[in-house]
């Protein structure tokens, strides 16, 4: 078990990037997060885990880290606004840098997302812009298209619609159904969210007024990472 200061990589440079999780559910994108952390791939620690839904399985996980969970269900009748709110306060007490939603099946206000501005990073079950909202394995499958994937994003107001960071292609092959293709898909999801969450880290990725820049260059399109050349490390890895 390990506490979130041990986190920390053994030689830091600068600030460890101080994350807040929300997750509803199983919480995998959690774990391979907290795996990147742990083991020094990305300078960063998971400071809080937030659900909306008591008792997600991603709480325990944080736990079973020594990470504090909070669980903050809208309230009966509650707006979005409202419950914005709530989670902005809950947050505020952690001083984070960067706020993942890493499976939070909840819509965020529009207040929330613009307070965070740049600072909140989603991963989706498609290549976007193909296929926002839910069931995404689905969709692909019904419409017998040949590519699936995932991507990391920053999060604006529009469902899905902020700008798109990082990719990962995932081909449909011949038998997929929903649970085998979304497998694969979810094996992709737990190299590229780390990768991006490291990239924020080392300072490459930045996102100012809703144009994602790494090493300074504008990110006119999401980078594949397939086409990345690799290095050893997370961090290191560059567009080719
Ligand atoms: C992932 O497929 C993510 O893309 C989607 O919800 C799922 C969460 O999985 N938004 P997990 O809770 O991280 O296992």
């Amino acid at each position: 078990m390990s506490s979130p200061a041990e986190c920390e990589p053994a030689t830091p440079s600068g600030r460890v990037l101080r994350l807040a999780v929300l997750a509803s559910g199983t919480g995998s994108n959690l774990g391979a997060i907290l795996d990147a952390c742990r083991s020094g791939r990305i300078r960063a620690q998971v400071l809080v885990v937030i659900s909306d839904r008591p008792g997600a399985t991603a709480l325990g996980r944080a736990q079973a880290h020594g990470i504090p969970t909070l669980e903050l269900p809208p309230l009966s009748g509650e707006s979005r606004t409202s419950h914005g709110e709530r989670l902005l306060a809950a947050l505020t007490r952690f001083d984070i840098d960067l706020v993942v939603l890493a499976g939070y099946m909840r819509i965020l206000s529009a207040e929330f997302v613009q307070t965070l501005a740049g600072r909140l990073i989603n991963i989706h079950p498609s290549l976007l812009p193909r296929h926002k909202g839910l069931h995404t394995h689905r969709r692909v499958l019904e419409a017998g298209e040949l590519e699936h994937g995932c991507t990391v994003h920053f999060v604006t107001a529009e469902l899905d619609g902020g700008p798109p960071v990082l990719q990962s292609r995932v081909t449909v092959l011949e038998g997929d159904d929903e649970a085998r293709l979304a497998a694969r898909v979810l094996e992709r999801e737990h190299v590229v969210f780390p990768r991006v969450i490291g990239w924020i880290a080392d300072g490459r990725l930045t996102c100012d007024q809703g144009i994602p820049r790494l090493d300074g260059h504008a990110l006119g399109a999401p980078l594949l990472e397939d086409r990345l050349l690799e290095d050893s490390t997370v961090g290191e890895a560059t567009p080719r």
